[in-house]
């Protein structure tokens, strides 16, 4: 079969409706790590969404079958990014038949340097689900026509999708913290966590609502093993059940920790959760190792910063090198001179990313 040809600009003329999404990232402190059927989480993960790490997707649609037609990221084309949109965009298309009867354009930006090592699968992600939600609820007939799109029915509808994209993504739609997964856990919230998509988490103490993420770049290369083939080796871990039951237990503590303003659970929990997930990959077959020497000398140094001053400072990892450092607005400023001495120093041209607890995405001008 030939493949259809992508235009490498998007002229809006060629379009008939648009909507354009700001979407964040966010950060895990339960690790989602492991998948089965259809993008669907083996256990419950629990993330604070950010609020500087953004991805700006201007989405573009007219009458068509399902397929892109134009893609630029960041103004150019790059061709194996636009692959993997026009993949995402013809699953989107069996997934909802209002997105089966169009054609996308997609413009897209990250608002976090590029080759920082930020993964950008959350915030891209989101923000493309959200413009199709948008799709949908201007192309159809039926009930979703009138649903407002501040609402958590638009909301779950653009998490699943963005779930199906990238499971970490459908954390993003909302904040400032977010739960997905079947759980025992959050038996009270509003919306109880599935593993269809992720929900916001009603009762958290205020403390936690001013955490900070300031994230050292210890290597801004691209990562050796991708995320999905990370996943894909849990399926033959030799700790995976644990490591299961493990996510199930420390959920459920720290649903406890965050509504009750508990720091140092949270701080045991969010550094327990980093040191497992790669120790599951070193332990899968074939091992492999993404921390760098300047991850383990930042780990140590924040671990005695807390030694001596007792300062709710604590860290977490993604499926990479660089290192999230967690901290209340309340220890800001020790924190941020300890960074600037101690952290710094590691990271790649000094590079630390600064960011927040933030709110979830927001509709752009079009
Ligand atoms: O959303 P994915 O498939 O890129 O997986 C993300 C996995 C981690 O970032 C390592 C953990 C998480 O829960 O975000």
């Amino acid at each position: 079969m030939l493949k259809p040809v992508i235009e490498p600009s998007v002229n809006a003329e060629d379009f008939a409706g648009q909507a354009s999404w700001a979407a964040p990232s966010n950060i895990a402190i339960v690790k989602y790590w492991g998948k089965h059927g259809v993008q669907l989480p083996r256990n419950p993960s629990v993330s604070m969404t950010l609020s500087k790490a953004l991805t700006g997707t201007r989405l573009h649609w007219r009458p068509g079958t399902g397929r892109l037609v134009a893609f630029s990221a960041s103004g150019e084309a790059d061709a194996q990014f636009a692959d993997r949109v026009a993949a995402y965009l013809s699953k989107m298309a069996l997934e909802h038949p209002a997105l089966a009867r169009l054609d996308f354009g997609v413009e897209t930006e990250n608002a976090f340097p590029h080759s920082s090592g930020i993964a950008s699968s959350a915030s891209g992600f989101a923000a493309l689900a959200l413009g199709l939600a948008s799709a949908v609820v201007a192309e159809s007939q039926g009930a979703e026509a009138s649903l407002p799109e501040d609402g958590p029915a638009f909301r779950s509808f653009a998490g699943r999708l963005a779930r199906l994209g990238s499971g970490s993504a459908s954390r993003s739609l909302c904040g400032p913290w977010m739960a997905w997964g079947q759980t025992e856990a959050f038996a009270d919230n509003a919306e109880k966590p599935t593993d269809d998509h992720a929900v916001p988490l009603d009762h958290v103490h205020a403390d936690f609502s001013t955490w900070r993420d300031a994230i050292a770049i210890v290597d801004a290369g691209k990562k050796a093993v991708s995320s999905s083939a990370g996943h894909r080796l849990m399926e033959g871990n030799p700790f995976a059940e644990t490591r299961f039951g493990n996510a199930r237990q420390r959920t459920l503590a720290l649903d406890r920790a965050l509504r009750e303003g508990d720091t140092d659970t949270f701080v045991q929990i969010a550094e327990a959760e980093a040191l497992e997930l790669h120790a599951l990959m070193m332990s899968s077959k074939p091992s492999y190792i993404l921390m760098r020497p300047g991850t383990l000398a930042v780990i140590q140094a924040v671990q005695e910063f807390r030694a001596d001053t007792d300062l709710p400072l604590c860290f977490t990892l993604d499926a990479g090198p660089n290192v999230h450092l967690l901290y209340p607005a309340s220890a800001a400023a020790q924190v941020e001179d300890f960074i600037h001495d101690a952290v710094r120093r590691y990271c790649d041209d000094g590079r630390v990313l600064m960011d927040a607890a933030g709110e979830g995405p927001t509709r752009l001008k079009d």
